[in-house]
């Protein structure tokens, strides 16, 4: 997979791009990253990128033409077809599935705006898709772009080296993933879980799944809809619920609806 950042910080991308799993994806050549500066496709001495906003008010606004000079330089530099995605607080949020989707492209251009953001005709004329990673608004889109590129290199085949950790990730399959434990089996913090050293696999998984299940539902009662869960999952929650767990996660040991979100 070939990913292009267009962004006028673009080595802060290849610094973030350089460590730990996207940076052996990027030496095992499932991913290639490639910075562009739209600054070096502007005209003038000043090189200019922004003006101030028609209408008034505060900060500056991104310029078409060096985008545009930009975005064409990074296609002519690969014949293959790309997403052009802008990274934006107006965005659609980003989540696994569009993570899984886009990893799944040969190509993928991440545009990044700086200041109050970018003349929207560049936006209607070049982009696929504009994403954003949470109700925040960030100072640049390259912190964004970051977490995109990391997303989606770990999905890369062959980029995590046990290829069973994607799969069991929180959100693989809609809800998080249950807690991890490692030695020693005894600390002064408390013991490993009892079910996790019996060897059983099957009673391993089945505390894995209830695990999820509960965390999901009192964590993120949003992503779970226990109407539609498979009647096993079902009943693993209700048993979830009634053990001394679940009893204490809710405040006054009631076991039934999810505590009020906060925010
Ligand atoms: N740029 C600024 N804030 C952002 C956000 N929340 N998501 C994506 N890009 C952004």
């Amino acid at each position: 997979m070939r990913i292009d950042v267009v962004s006028l910080f673009p080595d802060f991308i290849a610094q973030c791009a350089a460590f730990g799993v996207v940076g052996r994806a990027g030496e095992r050549g499932l991913l290639s990253l490639h910075g562009w500066n739209p600054r070096d496709h502007a005209e003038g001495n000043y090189r200019r990128v922004d003006d101030r906003p028609f209408g008034g008010g505060p900060g500056m606004v991104m310029l078409i033409d060096p985008l545009r000079a930009c975005l064409r330089a990074v296609r002519e530099a690969d014949p293959a077809p790309a997403r052009v995605v802008y990274m934006s607080p107006q965005g659609r949020p980003l989540d696994q599935a569009k993570v899984r989707e886009l990893a799944a492209c040969e190509r993928l251009v991440l545009l990044c705006g700086r200041y109050e953001g970018v003349d929207e005709r560049l936006l209607q004329a070049e982009v696929d898709e504009e994403l954003s990673i949470g109700d925040y608004v960030l100072s640049g889109g390259e912190l964004a772009a970051a977490v995109v590129v990391d997303a989606v290199a770990r999905l890369q085949d062959g980029a995590l080296n046990d290829a069973e950790s994607a799969v069991q990730d929180s959100f693989e399959d809609g809800l998080l993933d249950c807690p991890h434990y490692t030695r020693p089996v005894d600390h002064e913090l408390g013991p490993v879980p009892e079910v996790l050293m019996s060897g059983n696999h099957a009673r391993i998984a089945r505390w894995r799944r209830m695990q999820s299940l509960g965390r999901t539902w009192l964590r993120r009662p949003d992503l779970i809809d226990e109407a539609t869960l498979p009647a096993a999952d079902r009943a693993l929650l209700e048993e979830w619920k009634a053990s001394p767990e679940g009893v204490q996660a809710l405040p006054d040991g009631r076991a039934g609806e999810p505590p009020e979100q906060a925010g």
